[in-house]
Formats: C-alpha cells, sequence, structure tokens
C-alpha cells in the first residue's frame, strides 16, 4: 500500500465523523454498504473475439480515466466503493489524477454529452492491496467523494467469499474498453464497451496449460483463469481492473478482476484474473469500515493496523 497507507486507513476511520451528514449520522444512500440489492440489471443482452454492447447490460461496469483518459476498467460495489486492479495504479496513486464513470457504453468523452459529465465521480482514495507485489493480489479499492446515484445504467454487482461454483461454467462474462487483439488494435471509434462470453477453467486445468514449455504451474489460488483453450475469446490491454461476472439465479456475480495474460487471445493462454472471492474478508473489512454506522468495525481496523504496521510506514 506504500507510504499513503497510514494516512488512508486513519482518514477512512475517521470519514464517518468527517461527513456532511455529521457525527453518528448517516450520509444519504450509504448507511449499509455491500448489504443493499447487487447484481440485478434490467437490460438483458479488448476484448477479443467479443461485440460491441448495449447500454444497461453490465451496469456496474466502470471506466477509471486516468486526467479524462480512459486507463482501467472497474466494477461499481456499493455506492461509494469501485473494485479494480492495483496495477492500473503503478505509477499513478494521486487520487486527484482519477476520475470514475459509470453508465456509458462509450469510453471517450463525447462533449455535448452532458450525461457523461454527470455519471463522472472524483476519487477521494485509492486502496491497492497491501500484499500487491509482481502480480500477485491485483486488486484496489477505489472510494468515490460522493455517492453513486443508482438507475437501470448504474447497478452494483454483488461479491460472494467463494466462487468455486462458478468453476467449469462456459457463460461468464468479461467486459471492457481494452484493446481488441495483441496487435496494439485499439478500439474503433464510438469506443463501445466490448463483451465477451468465455469459460472459468480451474486452477489444475490453467497451471497444465501454464507448463508447456515451463516446467511448473504459475496459476495460485489468489488467481483465476478464464478464456477458451483455442485463444478465441480473452480480455487485452485497457480491459485491466474489469469485472469477469456470472450469473447465478438471475444475480450477477464478480468472480474475477482482469489483471493479466501472456499477449491476448492465445491458444493455451487464457486470461489470469484476481480472484474476488479470495480478496472478499479484505474488501468487505474495507467498505464497512468506512460506514457511517458508529463503531462498525474500527476494532477491526486497529487489528489490521496491529497485524500490518508497515502500513503506517512510508515506502
Ligand atoms: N494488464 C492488462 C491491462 O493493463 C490486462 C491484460 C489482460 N490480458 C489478457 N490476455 N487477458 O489492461
Amino acid at each position: 500500500m506504500g507510504a499513503r497507507g497510514g494516512p488512508l486507513l486513519l482518514a477512512l476511520l475517521l470519514s464517518p465523523l468527517l461527513s456532511p451528514a455529521g457525527p453518528g449520522q448517516p450520509a444519504p444512500q450509504e448507511a449499509d454498504p455491500m448489504s443493499g440489492p447487487c447484481g440485478l440489471r434490467s437490460i438483458a443482452p479488448l476484448i477479443v473475439g467479443g461485440e460491441p454492447s448495449v447500454r444497461g447490460r453490465w451496469p456496474w461496469q466502470a471506466s477509471l480515466r486516468l486526467r479524462k483518459a480512459h486507463r482501467c476498467g472497474g466494477s461499481l460495489l456499493s455506492r461509494r466503493w469501485v473494485l479494480t486492479a492495483a496495477h492500473c495504479f503503478r505509477s499513478h496513486r494521486d487520487p486527484s489524477e482519477w476520475m470514475v464513470q459509470f453508465g456509458e457504453l462509450a469510453s471517450n468523452l463525447v462533449f455535448w454529452n452532458l450525461r457523461a459529465y454527470v455519471n463522472r465521480y472524483r476519487v477521494r482514495n485509492i486502496l491497492v492491496h497491501p500484499h500487491f507485489s509482481k502480480g500477485f493480489s491485483d486488486i484496489a479499492l477505489v472510494r468515490l467523494a460522493s455517492p453513486v446515484s443508482y438507475n437501470k445504467y448504474i447497478q452494483p454487482v454483488c461479491v460472494l467469499s467463494s466462487t468455486f461454483m462458478f468453476e467449469h461454467r462456459p457463460d461468464c462474462w468479461v467486459t471492457g474498453w481494452g484493446d481488441i487483439s495483441e496487435n496494439y488494435t485499439l478500439l474503433p471509434p464510438s469506443y463501445n464497451l466490448q463483451e465477451v462470453q468465455l469459460t472459468i477453467l480451474n486452477n489444475t486445468r490453467c497451471n497444465y496449460l501454464f507448463k508447456q514449455p515451463f516446467s511448473r504451474g504459475i496459476i495460485p489460488d489468489s488467481m483465476v483463469c478464464a478464456g477458451a483453450e483455442d485463444g478465441s475469446v480473452d480480455a487485452c490491454k485497457g480491459d485491466s481492473g474489469g469485472p469477469l461476472v456470472c450469473d447465478k439465479d438471475g444475480l450477477w456475480y464478480q468472480v474475477g478482476v482482469v489483471s493479466w495474460g501472456v499477449g491476448c487471445g492465445r491458444p493455451n493462454r487464457p486470461g489470469v484474473y484476481t480472484n474476488v472471492s479470495q480478496h472478499f474478508n479484505w474488501i468487505r473489512m474495507l467498505i464497512s469500515c468506512s460506514s457511517p454506522k458508529p463503531g462498525s468495525c474500527q476494532w477491526l481496523l486497529l487489528l489490521i493496523l496491529l497485524w500490518a504496521p508497515q502500513l503506517l510506514q512510508p515506502a
């Protein structure tokens, strides 16, 4: 988490007290993060091998914008929190450089599209997972400066503590504004969000694929692989941070965060995603720590500080 870890955690701890609603009073619409409805959409249906999406089909999809230009994908978890990849912030950790856009199909800014301005939110904090290094724990939470207004096109996705049941499912989806092939093929103008259906591989199979021609598997349980063994579908550069989602009984759950790959859409090289369920406790803890409910998790925060004192030390 580096130099900002300590002050950020302290800011989170104090933020309920500093919220405009005043101490002890829940800020409007943010009383119970992560316990409200999620994963619902009212509009049914790189990305490599994908096709243009329809507005509202992936209402949790976010565009993380560095100095106004799309840099990474993300997903809305609650009115204040966006999940994304830690590596998106490798060289830019200053929240004031970032904005997050929701509810739009196009990633570019058309200046007469007033709605896109309204649907852009400033960033209050960037919380990179404390164990992020060399592609591991490639996950980060972004706390928005103001609560997002939900509508038909903007809704949160669900997260679960176990997503084992999605293994081998061929009907999960990844979405994003990334390149459409490995050779830096940018999305054609219109910059329409792309979607592609893919299969979640189990780690044994994924390690087997990655073993050839190397000698050992490289995919731990904190990552999840998805794609097609023939390489026909994949995420690519610019999709990072975006959600890999599957539905269960009509609700959508986020299984992965786009993290890395060997090229894009190569045979036997599925895309590698951060396993969201493996980081569920970290997500839940940070989100509930920011809850304005008094005493919701201050003790937990204290535990973390004791357990990871390096968060308080300058990098
Ligand atoms: N790291 C890439 C990014 O910054 C995402 C790569 C995903 N690649 C893949 N083949 N699935 O956007």
